[in-house]
């Protein structure tokens, strides 16, 4: 009954939204809020922008696109401030088609069809609101009514602009339906629907010859001709080409480069002069963004071919590359899950970050600077903390390929495999390791990965599950300990008021006996010996932390456990080495005792409670983690 409520709502409020006028009244409405009358490329800039604009680190992320698409900021910072910004102003490029050039399911068409929903919706709110000449099948601007000669008097009365003229039917309409009287001609609100084909058109090109230019421009009504008495009669003309139902929005070329020659030169006039011709007819004004999609392989053989030069000019080329950051890979990997038909199956933590590791090795170049192989790269680009480098470091790394995430490993494959793994197998989970290994059996099969690629790719499958174990022992090792936080936060206070005591050659009073005692050597050398500070170096690091406790301290912010990323590295081996013996014996132990199988029980539990696990993948985890810490 809920979902008949809603539908009931959905169709009140869209009633409460309608309107239909003169065009003298929509005068009215273009007066009080001139937005009404802006172009279409205005139109979608507006929209990116309202949903949100956060500035983050001298970087412009658009919220309108964060929802769905990760880690492709500075493409899509790009995409909307060299493209919607400046056609939105009535810059020149807005005369040219948008192309967007990338890898394959590198997410093309997905903001394409983001900005298709996002138009629909957009229309239905205030700011988005359109308005169109009742019963035109293009729902022409109702602007157009105004004649020529008076657009200048206009322009200085609504400080509007009028592009394009009124076109061959309205023409008609208004001499034969309305006498003449432009005051009179109705006006209504519309709603971009790509369903209904309003305002939203989607152009994919099939077989050259069969196909007619008449999907893009409309075609001739044979059954009204009669009625009409001629061909050149607009009534007798069906204006439901692509570029006609996409007037004021948007239309998507699919394949725009394996498109027959007819039909790229009709759009080039359109971009270019604003219209187009159809039938008989004088030019057809239009306004619409025109938006194109390629794979880097196309648009390279494109482009040497000297005989399209005059339709590359006309277009304007933006790179959408691969994610090239670990985290939003996984992310991608979660949507795309939750949106298949394995979203079902428990999926055991870190499994996708393993899959991801994988696929951003696989995008990344190496770098020519000292110190920096792809895995550092890989942690640096992902906003980890790398020893001696820095976000400075990252900008630097960044500008030495162009072209860097053009290539490597789609998200799509990840995927398949990943669904194809569970499917096989008919398992209700899939680990780390079963990830990897069905990402590695696939490659074999892989269209884009040569023999010679063959073998980097397997070494980047070791290196992503070297990467795992590392995670994986640590899992288990926290899980271990009762409060993996307390205790860490124990052992640092303790190691912290001895460095003091030490640096300032004072005494420590014992918390039970209150006797005076000297700082305790063994503790601190055991927790430093676990990142290498050697005995000569152990003072400048006491030191060293002692002079950031007092910052810390200055500034009165509290120093904790996450403070001092080397201290929490050596906190954290001092732990799991102390607990790597039981740790071992507790997991690899083939009949375990009374109290092992407890604390068996205990970790899996905690797995499962606070980790994510499931009692099967916890089992599996706790399995390997043994069979790792016995190698
Ligand atoms: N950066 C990304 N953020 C979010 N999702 C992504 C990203 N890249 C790819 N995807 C996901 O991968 C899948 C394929 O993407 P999409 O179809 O948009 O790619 P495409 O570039 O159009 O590919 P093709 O060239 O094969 O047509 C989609 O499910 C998409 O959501
Ligand atoms: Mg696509």
């Amino acid at each position: 009954m809920d979902i008949i409520n809603k539908v009931k709502n959905l169709r009140d409020e869209e009633k409460r939204l309608e309107w239909e006028g003169t065009f003298a009244d929509y005068l009215e409405i273009v007066k009080n809020r001139p937005e009404v009358a802006q172009t279409a490329h205005s139109r979608v800039y507006n929209m990116v922008k309202s949903a949100g604009v956060e500035e983050r680190d001298g970087r412009r992320m658009y919220e309108f696109f964060g929802s769905s698409i990760f880690g492709l900021e500075s493409a899509i910072e790009r995409l909307v401030e060299e493209y919607f910004h400046p056609a939105a102003k009535r810059l020149d490029v807005r005369k040219r088609i948008l192309l967007l050039m990338g890898p394959v399911s590198g997410g093309k068409s997905t903001i394409v069809s983001m900005l298709k929903r996002g138009l629909e919706h957009y229309s239905r709110t205030d700011e988005g609101a359109v308005y169109a000449i009742k019963g035109c099948p293009m729902h022409e601007d109702p602007l157009h009514l105004i004649p020529q000669h008076l657009r200048e008097d206009f322009f200085q009365e609504y400080g509007i602009r009028i592009e394009g003229s009124l076109s061959p039917l309205n023409t008609m309409r208004l001499d034969k339906e309305y006498g003449g009287k432009i005051e009179n001609v109705k006006v209504e609100r519309i709603f971009f629907s790509e369903d209904k084909r309003i305002g939203i058109g989607t152009f994919s090109p099939s077989d050259p010859k069969s196909q007619d230019i008449a999907d893009l421009t409309g075609s001739i009504d044979f059954s009204t001709i009669a009625e009409f008495g001629s061909e050149s009669d607009p009534r007798a003309y069906r204006f439901d080409g692509e570029l006609n139902k996409a007037n004021r929005g948007m239309m998507e070329f699919q394949e725009i480069l394996k498109s027959d020659e007819k039909f790229l030169w009709h759009l080039l006039s359109l971009t270019q002069e604003g219209n187009f011709k159809a039938g008989r007819f004088a030019l057809i004004s239009a306004d619409e963004l025109i938006i194109a999609h390629t794979n880097e392989s196309e648009y390279k053989s494109f482009i040497s071919n000297k005989k399209n030069e005059a339709l590359h000019s006309r277009m304007i080329v933006m790179p959408i590359p691969y994610n090239l950051k670990v985290s939003e890979e996984e992310r991608i990997y979660q949507k795309m899950i939750k949106e298949s038909d394995i979203s079902h199956v428990h999926v055991a933590p870190h499994a996708l970050r393993a899959a991801a590791i994988f696929s951003i090795l696989s995008r990344l170049k190496e770098s020519k600077k000292q110190g920096v192989d792809v895995v550092k790269k890989m942690r640096l680009y992902d906003g980890e903390n790398v020893e001696g480098f820095n976000q400075v470091d990252v900008e630097e790394l960044r500008k030495e390929y162009q072209d860097e995430g053009m290539d490597g490993i789609d998200p799509r494959y990840v995927i398949n495999r990943i669904s194809s793994t569970i499917i096989r197998k008919e398992i209700p989970s899939i680990n780390a390791l079963d990830v990897l290994r069905s990402l590695k059996e696939g490659l074999d099969q892989h269209p884009s990965i040569s023999k010679d690629d063959l073998e980097t790719y397997l070494n980047y499958i070791s290196i992503a599950r070297k990467e795992y174990d590392e995670i994986a022992k640590k899992e288990v090792q926290k899980a271990f300990v009762y409060s993996y936080e307390e205790s860490a936060k124990t052992l640092m206070d303790n190691y912290l008021d001895n460095v003091e005591a030490y640096c300032n050659k004072n005494k420590l009073r014992d918390p039970l006996t209150g006797e005076e005692m000297n700082p305790d050597e063994k503790l601190m050398r055991s927790i430093e010996e676990q990142i290498g500070i050697s005995e000569n170096a152990k003072k400048a690091f006491r030191e060293e932390i002692l002079i950031r406790l007092s910052a810390y301290a200055r500034k009165g912010k509290r120093f904790d456990y996450n403070s001092h990323e080397r201290l929490k590295e050596a906190i954290q081996k001092k732990l799991f080495a102390d607990l790597k013996d039981v740790v071992k014996i507790t997991t690899s132990s083939k009949t375990p005792d009374e109290s092992q199988l407890k604390k068996i029980n205990e970790v899996i539990a905690r797995l499962i409670d606070e980790h994510g696990y499931n009692s099967v993948s916890a089992n599996e985890l706790l399995r390997y983690v043994g069979s790792l810490l016995n190698r």
